[in-house]
């Protein structure tokens, strides 16, 4: 890992490991490439700019052209996957960008990797590729059952990811991993969303009965697992990576507004989301028994990214007084017209 191509650098989880690989591996040269899409945010990456192990290229993995120059230019020899479409809500709306930037700019990477014969592809893959899982939990054999628009472009890229370790030996791996929660996730998403709307006394909108259940780990747990994968994992092989505790989304929202001294008045059940997965879970043994474990429990990784919004409100105010509040709107004001306080 010396030269690490970093796709999808400047999101959420992205600039997590970035962060991470910096602090972690003080040999190695990361280059974060990113499109810049409305979840691409360079204030992530801030406190790095001036660090000389670490480049920033702008650049969309759909473009042959440039994913090619990049590869060649900073003779990458590890390439790790975030660059995504990842909001399930905007697949119902648009999937189109999701096939092509999920499916097909997977797929031009691993040409690009192929070509430059990298040393280990990383996929950063879902969860939700499983589908909904009722009972159980999802061990890497399960079936892939996406329902999304969303899930089912994560499952074509890491079906393309498996391609390519079969046809042509490229040392592959993937994570399967669960919601991760923690400092820079847009406020799309439900935990930064609720915890910014209750910090302004604004409505939590929970869809639908709010049982719906999620797996919540603390991003620099998941940036420890994708490492252990990358310098201990099989190259052919999926990880899956999860804490094993469900919440319900009920619950989230309650334990935010608790952390935050709010009232539960603040909770609106508003229309359900088409389609909405009631439930999802993996095991995890797999990565356990290469020695990953979560050092995070739901509670502490909730209070961590609380206390992290409220100490940044310079990040967040500028995204949700952006382009953000015509998304907000489009989204929400139909089914908050419609609330209901429980
Ligand atoms: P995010 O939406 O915060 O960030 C995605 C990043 O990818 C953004 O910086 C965006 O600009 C960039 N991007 C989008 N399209 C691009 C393109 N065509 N070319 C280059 N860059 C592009 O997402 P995230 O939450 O950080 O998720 C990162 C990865 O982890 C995704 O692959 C996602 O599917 C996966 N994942 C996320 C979660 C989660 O809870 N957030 C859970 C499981 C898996
Ligand atoms: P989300 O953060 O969109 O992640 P995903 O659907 O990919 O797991 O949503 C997490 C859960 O929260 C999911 O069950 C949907 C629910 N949710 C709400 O109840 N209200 C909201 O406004 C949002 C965005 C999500």
């Amino acid at each position: 890992m010396r030269n690490i191509l970093v796709t999808g650098g400047a999101g959420f989880i992205g600039s997590n490991f970035v962060h991470y690989v910096l602090r972690k591996h003080p040999r190695s040269h990361v280059i974060a490439y990113d499109k810049l899409t409305y979840a691409g945010n360079l204030d992530n990456l801030e406190d790095v700019a001036d660090d000389s192990r670490y480049t920033f290229v702008w650049g969309d993995i759909c473009d042959e052209e440039n994913v090619d120059h990049v590869m060649r230019a900073y003779r990458v020899d590890t390439v790790v996957n975030f660059a995504a479409e990842t909001h399930v809500d905007r697949s119902l709306t648009e999937a189109g960008s999701f096939v092509h930037t999920d499916t097909y700019g997977t797929y031009v990477l691993l040409e690009a990797a192929r070509k430059y014969h990298v040393e280990r592809f990383h996929q950063v893959g879902t969860d939700e590729v499983y589908g909904e899982v009722m009972n159980g939990s999802a061990a890497e054999g399960w079936p892939l059952e996406p329902r999304s628009p969303y899930s089912a472009s994560k499952a074509g890229g890491d079906l393309m990811c498996l391609a390519y370790s079969t046809s042509f030996g490229l040392p592959v791996t993937i994570t399967r991993c669960t919601n991760n929660i923690g400092p820079y996730q847009y406020p799309e998403k439900v935990v930064p969303l609720f915890i910014t709307n209750a910090i302004d006394d604004q409505p939590l909108p929970v869809y639908g009965d709010g049982t719906q259940m999620r797996d919540y780990q603390f991003v620099l747990d998941h940036c420890e697992a994708i490492d252990l994968v990358l310098t201990q994992g099989r190259p052919g092989e999926v990880y899956n990576v999860g804490t094993g505790v469900e919440t319900r989304n009920i619950d989230i929202a309650r334990m935010i507004l608790r952390l935050l001294g709010k009232p539960e008045s603040l909770i609106h059940h508003v229309t359900d989301r088409p389609g909405h997965d009631r439930r999802y879970s993996v095991d995890s043994e797999k990565i356990r028994a290469l020695g990953w474990a979560g050092r995070h429990s739901t509670e502490q990784a909730l209070e961590k990214t609380v206390r992290w919004y409220l100490e940044n409100e310079w990040w967040w105010r500028k995204i949700k007084s952006g382009a953000f509040r015509a998304y907000y709107q489009k989204q929400y004001t139909d089914r908050l017209a419609h609330l209901s306080n429980i």
